[in-house]
């Protein structure tokens, strides 16, 4: 797997002319960021060697090169979910890559739903923590050599980045949550008993994706910024059924706010 990583981020490297230390997934919430990006290379997943390729609705699989709030970025348009068969590694593959790139800080967002009483849908959450509730860990197996084998997990959210989130989001008069993120493999969505779990275990917002990729950058000793757009209510007596669809819509309803966010973070980062 390390010499796939090397050998991609090799063609990458003679692929792209700029030199970006900063990176986005363009997760659910942040796909309209891609129009703001002057994109110099669109690079589909299917043309770089060992990429997987993305089967989900409304995540079109692409690597974006190119400039966002003044940055050279690099951009995955879509991203690889446990839930599609995927492996751990195939999962996080992309971030290692990365690493080898010369990222130096993520940027990433997500759908979740939130199992805090207080929060309610379209309400945006700074993810300070989270709850690895996969099957799996990705660091599982041989230890790769950016990180210890036994990796601290004290602050995966990089704090600097929070307080710069805070002040933008002040500055611009949106109401963000802070809160814990827990990851499950999905492809179901909770039932109210597992919410039920999920809120007692700790979580503010529950979600399939990020907690590997998390992970794995923080391995790599990448600086860690996400947010969950809250898409649906997992609190008792609130619960209503809900489909990919209505996540998706609650998402872009709220995905300039979060965008304003992200771009404003990176102009100043
Ligand atoms: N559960 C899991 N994943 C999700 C949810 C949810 O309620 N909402 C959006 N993604």
């Amino acid at each position: 797997m390390y010499e796939k990583i090397q050998a991609t981020a090799q063609w990458l490297k003679e692929k792209i002319t700029s030199k970006p230390e900063t990176a986005i997934i363009l997760g659910t919430g942040l796909g309209r960021l891609a129009d703001e990006i002057e994109v110099t290379d669109r690079i589909p997943y299917s043309e770089i060697p060992n990429m997987p390729v993305s089967t989900v609705e409304g995540h079109s699989g692409c690597l974006l090169v190119g400039k966002l709030g003044g940055k050279d970025i690099l951009a995955m348009q879509g991203r690889f979910h446990y839930y599609e068969g995927y492996s751990m590694k195939e999962v996080t593959f992309p971030v290692r890559v990365m690493y080898e790139l010369g990222i130096k800080t993520l940027f990433v967002s997500n759908a979740g739903g939130g199992t805090n009483p207080d929060f309610n849908i379209g309400d945006l959450m700074i993810i300070t923590d989270h709850i690895n509730h996969f099957p799996e860990n990705p660091l599982r197996g041989k230890n790769f050599p950016t990180g210890p084998r036994f990796p601290d997990m004290s602050e995966v959210y990089d704090k600097e980045l929070i307080r710069l989130a805070d002040s933008i989001a002040k500055e611009k008069n949106i109401k963000v949550q802070h809160g814990v993120y827990l990851g499950t493999q999905g492809p179901t969505f909770e039932t109210p008993a597992e919410y039920k779990m999920f809120r007692l275990l700790g979580a503010d917002s529950v979600g399939m994706s990020t907690v590997p990729e998390a992970i794995v950058a923080h391995h790599c000793g990448i600086k860690l910024f996400g947010m969950s757009i809250i898409t649906d209510i997992g609190v008792e007596g609130k619960i209503v059924e809900i489909s990919h669809e209505e996540v998706q819509k609650a998402a872009n309803a709220v995905q300039p706010l979060m965008a304003e966010i992200m771009r404003e973070m990176i102009r100043r980062s």
